[in-house]
């Protein structure tokens, strides 16, 4: 049995559409919309039930901060270990996002699982062309503000990473101790998302984004670090792919990964309302 956790969210969801044939998936999420769903919330351990289950597919829940993130992972796992789980699956960061806030439970929960006697593969996925669209949207002008300076993104389309998540799963044996890279091939920089779009290029500074962020009101203390941490990081040049030794997302999706900066545009377009 396959049992995937996060299953109510954007990948989790197209991963279960991957696997729609099998018999053998169940669902677990926090709250179950039907009978073969499973309740799974991370934070009540008494939800954690994985009897049966022979590979856990864990996305992450990393919306929170590190303690509690770290405290979820760990009573995932925990709870997978005493129910004699074989495999577990979990979805990470890529090796070049350590400069992200976000990389420290990540990586503490790598370290856990490979500590753990379960087998294992770690999915270091890159960051989503539809995150790159939500954090570098053109405005109503059409310009692009976003703080990425001359940096580019290796960004990777959502679907992807869950093709392989489903690939991996179903074949987990195949894949043990094995941390895989996956990584989008064509970086992107603001000026092609620009060009893309049909607008323009006009990064703000960090401070700027930093102080409109907060004026917005609409991230919690904690994202507002990690929104600007990914910009720098970006503007830097850490996340343009360079920085990662075998990018395995061709490989293991046996084809030519989706084009990033069309799931950029699309879901540009799909967010920007129409005037
Ligand atoms: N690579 C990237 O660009 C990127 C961007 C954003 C986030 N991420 C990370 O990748 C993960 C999956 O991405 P996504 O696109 O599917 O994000 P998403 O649509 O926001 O879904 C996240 C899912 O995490 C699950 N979750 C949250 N808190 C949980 C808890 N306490 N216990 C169990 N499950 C919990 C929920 O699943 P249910 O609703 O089914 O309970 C939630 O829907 C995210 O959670 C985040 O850690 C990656």
């Amino acid at each position: 049995m396959i049992l995937i956790t996060g299953a109510a969210g954007a990948l989790g969801q197209l991963v279960t559409k991957k696997l729609a044939a099998r018999d053998d998936v169940f669902l677990g999420t926090r709250l179950p919309r039907s009978p073969t769903q499973r309740r799974v919330d991370f934070d009540d351990p008494a939800s954690l039930d994985f009897t049966g289950v022979d590979t856990l597919l864990l996305i992450s829940a990393g919306y929170g901060e590190d303690d509690v993130v770290i405290t979820r992972h760990d009573a995932a796992i925990s709870a997978a270990e005493k129910a004699g789980v074989r495999h577990i699956v979990y979805t990470s960061l890529s090796g070049d996002g350590d400069h992200l806030a976000y990389a420290l439970a990540h990586r503490w929960t790598e370290r856990r699982i490979q500590q753990s006697a379960l087998e294992w593969t770690i999915l270091r996925n890159g960051l989503y062309a539809e995150f790159l669209a939500a954090i570098a949207a053109p405005g109503p002008d059409g310009t692009i503000a976003a703080p990425l300076g001359e940096g580019r993104l290796a960004a990777v389309a959502r679907d992807d990473l869950a093709e392989v998540a489903a690939r991996v799963v179903t074949a987990s044996q195949q894949h043990a101790g094995r941390t895989y890279e996956l990584v989008g091939e064509e970086p992107l920089g603001g000026a092609e998302l620009a060009a893309a779009v049909g607008g323009s290029y006009e990064p703000g500074s960090l401070t700027q984004t930093r102080e409109a962020l907060i004026a917005a009101g609409n991230a919690l203390p904690f994202q507002v670090p990690m929104l600007v941490g990914t910009y720098s990081a970006i503007a830097a040049g850490f996340l343009d792919g360079t920085g990662i030794g075998h990018n395995m997302l061709r490989r293991l999706l046996g084809r030519k990964p989706q084009s990033a900066l069309e799931v950029y545009t699309t879901t540009v377009s799909a967010t920007t309302p129409v005037s």
